[in-house]
């Protein structure tokens, strides 16, 4: 039986209240890293998407979305900058506070920003308290498989869930020299299927793929006792992640082959930003009933 009704509650049961990750079940408290494990055992698949703002977060939430990542691409689909790389850890915890004002059931998981854990695991346990501290998150994600592991194990043993992130790690944009698709050839794929194992082994409690073959990913879920989170990773993950900007067909410029547009919301807006401009040059807005008197 559960006695939780908010983030920090207590859970009696070993399995948990049976929560149904997408849409919920009612029971008035946050996702956590236990419905994740569970959700992995009942091979029940759910969805993530990114959120930078208290209100589009909260739609999200009231979707019924169980986990939303305030990620570092906040760098190129909310702050304006090229990439990932520039996003600061000051930035991301005030955006993750907003995304955790603005729900009440999502797990809410912040991205690690460039240059805020790779120093040392002291850095990475100092920064992601902060998100917890600061921000209110649930947990943090950290791009890396070997090179982040002391990272993740000095923060798990803090208390701090920690996301591992593989394949593409869009912070090593320079070293990769573009976004491509990663594990294509047997040694990187023996590579990416090791760093998984030891992500898991440092204690995260997840691991996203993004951009890696379909295959390597279906390998990488039915060896792994955690969810993998696939992003440009096929269709055998235990879950998927989209950047809510692509989804939403807000985002300009290239689409990666892997994003599904699900709404144009960019002309949408950009039509009623037009109508709106029509009626106030033409007159037409406020009308009598938009009029104080
Ligand atoms: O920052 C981000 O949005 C991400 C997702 C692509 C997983 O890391």
């Amino acid at each position: 039986m559960s006695t939780s009704n908010s983030a920090q509650s207590i859970t009696t049961s070993t399995e948990g209240p049976g929560l149904t990750l997408y849409g919920g079940d009612g029971t008035g408290r946050r996702v956590t890293v236990r419905d994740l494990a569970r959700a992995k055992r009942a091979g029940e698949r759910w969805p993530m998407l990114t959120a930078y703002d208290a209100m589009i977060a909260s739609v999200f939430d009231d979707a019924g979305i169980p986990v939303l990542l305030v990620g570092d691409s906040a760098g190129n689909n909310h702050l304006g900058y090229e990439n990932t790389v520039p996003v600061t850890m000051d930035q991301l915890v005030m955006l993750t506070a907003a995304v955790v004002r603005g729900t009440k059931r999502a797990m809410i998981v912040a991205d690690m920003p460039f240059g805020s854990y790779q120093e040392s695991p002291e850095q990475a346990l100092r920064n992601g308290a902060r998100f917890l501290k600061e921000a209110g998150a649930g947990a943090v994600k950290l791009e890396g498989g070997k090179r982040s592991a002391h990272q993740v194990e000095a923060m798990v043993a803090a208390g701090i869930p920690v996301m591992a992130h593989l394949g593409l790690t869009p912070q090593s944009v320079h070293t990769f020299g573009g976004y491509r698709v990663q594990g294509r050839d047997d040694e990187s794929a023996e590579q990416l299927i090791a760093d998984a194992k030891t992500m898991q082994a440092a204690g995260a409690f997840s691991v996203v793929l993004e951009c890696v073959p379909e295959e390597l990913a279906a390998r990488v879920t039915d060896l792994l006792d955690i969810p993998t989170i696939g992003i440009g990773a096929g269709a055998r993950c235990d879950a998927q992640v989209l950047v809510w900007t692509d989804m939403a067909g807000m985002t300009t410029g290239h689409t990666p082959k892997f994003v599904k547009q699900y709404v144009d919301l960019r002309a949408a807006l950009g039509d009623a930003a037009k109508a709106f401009a029509g009626d106030v040059v033409g007159g037409a807005y406020p009308a009598p009933e938009h009029a104080f008197h």
